[in-house]
């Protein structure tokens, strides 16, 4: 089957969050939403059908994650990652950022340092910080437009009371699919160091031309071990409002405190079409993700080729991963204040703010490419239009 990522779908008066919250969030209702973690795209034919299978049932009760759910997220991951996983090791969580926050609670005492690399996905520094632990930062380096770790800074910032490393892994806001040998440097760094590395994957399934996601716990044994790997579909497939993930825990100690945080919380059972949802999108979803990751691409290359003909002062960072483009706005020559004012008022784009993602972040936006290309036309062009009239105002 042929998906058309083209098509546009009116998201409005959907609860969408993204659509219909610009409003309360930006201030303007007329802002185009290019901002948070989701996609206009419609799901896979095959998960609509199960829900609607499902929906066509009529009874909603208490539900469990049945055998033939684990099969699906262990093929998938054999699959799509060659990574072998375990029945066992699968534990749910509604969500990824909640996972964050009770591994932090579970792993650490308040007082306890957890090492993040920022620019980074701003839930990092809160589920830390809101936690009461103290939050560490080992910036990551940008040299002539990609970002890569800094060990030197990694070793130093290690301490006894450092007790967690938070990696993104591929990298939001920055694109870096890390590599083999980054991730295998991280993470000997931290086991020489007794620090345990909690890899959000949410993105890991979203590669572009090129790049291959390595899941952190399948490097070696000793990482496994080391490491707790969160993974949900709700990037891959659009699917974030079915608020289920897995978070894969191969230490049997490590899962065992986890899920009696999650008992303890309440949070054993799972949503209906969650289930539903993850199950039909890991077995039958495959063609529709190489479809939307071919789109993707294109989406990019369009980006790419209108910034650089079209905006000057605004530099694109490859994404070699996700659907999130980072932009280095600093020849634009607008401070924080200035530039958050620039898109939503005078560009009218709704987009997230570099500075949100930490030290590193000042003058760089975050823009969601994955909707249909139509709709990045008409932001670049919003955006194109509003940088020309500032610059024949300075003349
Ligand atoms: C790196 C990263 N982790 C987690 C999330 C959100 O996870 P969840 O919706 O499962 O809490 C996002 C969403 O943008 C993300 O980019």
């Amino acid at each position: 089957m042929r998906y058309d990522f083209d098509k546009v779908i009116n998201r409005l008066n959907t609860a969408s969050v993204k659509w219909d919250e610009v409003d309360r969030i930006f201030g303007d209702k007329d802002l185009l939403p290019l901002w948070v973690a989701d996609m206009d795209f419609q799901v896979p034919a095959p998960v609509t059908d199960a829900l609607r299978a499902r929906v066509e049932h009529g009874i909603f009760g208490y539900t469990e994650r049945p055998e033939s759910y684990y099969e699906a997220v262990i093929g998938w991951m054999e699959r799509r990652h060659q990574w072998s996983v375990q029945k066992e090791w699968i534990c749910h969580c509604p969500g990824v950022v909640p996972a964050l926050s009770y591994l932090v609670q579970v792993f650490t005492q308040p007082g306890d340092k957890v090492i993040i690399q920022p620019p980074v996905y701003h839930p990092f520094t809160s589920v830390v910080a809101d936690n009461g632990r103290e939050v560490v930062h080992n910036p990551l380096k940008y040299e002539e437009g990609r970002y890569f770790m800094d060990f030197e800074d990694l070793r130093q910032k290690m301490d006894p009371s450092v007790k967690l490393l938070i990696l993104c892994n591929p990298h939001n806001p920055g694109g870096r699919v890390w590599t083999k040998e980054e991730l295998t440097e991280l993470g000997n760094i931290c086991l020489e160091n007794n620090v345990m590395v909690i890899s959000d994957e949410i993105h890991g399934d979203l590669i572009l031309k090129g790049h291959k996601h390595i899941p952190f716990a399948a490097i070696s044994e000793e990482f496994a071990q080391n490491s707790i790997i969160c993974t949900a579909p709700s990037k891959t497939f659009n699917m974030a409002g079915m608020q289920t993930s897995n978070i894969i825990i191969p230490n049997q100690e490590y899962r065992e405190a986890f899920q009696k945080m999650m008992s303890t919380l309440v949070l054993r059972m799972t949503n209906t079409f969650g289930v539903v949802a993850t199950e039909a999108a890991y077995r039958h979803g495959d063609e529709w993700l190489d479809q939307l990751l071919v789109y993707l691409q294109g989406n990019l290359d369009f980006l790419t080729e209108y910034i650089e003909t079209h905006i000057k002062g605004i530099k694109v960072i490859q994404p070699e991963g996700t659907y999130l483009v980072w932009l280095d706005c600093r020849e634009l020559g607008m401070d924080t204040k200035g530039l958050q004012e620039f898109m939503g008022k005078q560009a009218k784009v709704a987009v997230n703010q570099g500075h949100v993602f930490g030290p590193g972040g000042e003058q760089f936006i975050r823009l969601n490419m994955a909707c249909p290309r139509s709709l990045i036309e008409e932001g670049l062009e919003r955006i194109a239009k509003a940088v020309s009239s500032c610059r024949s105002v300075a003349n």
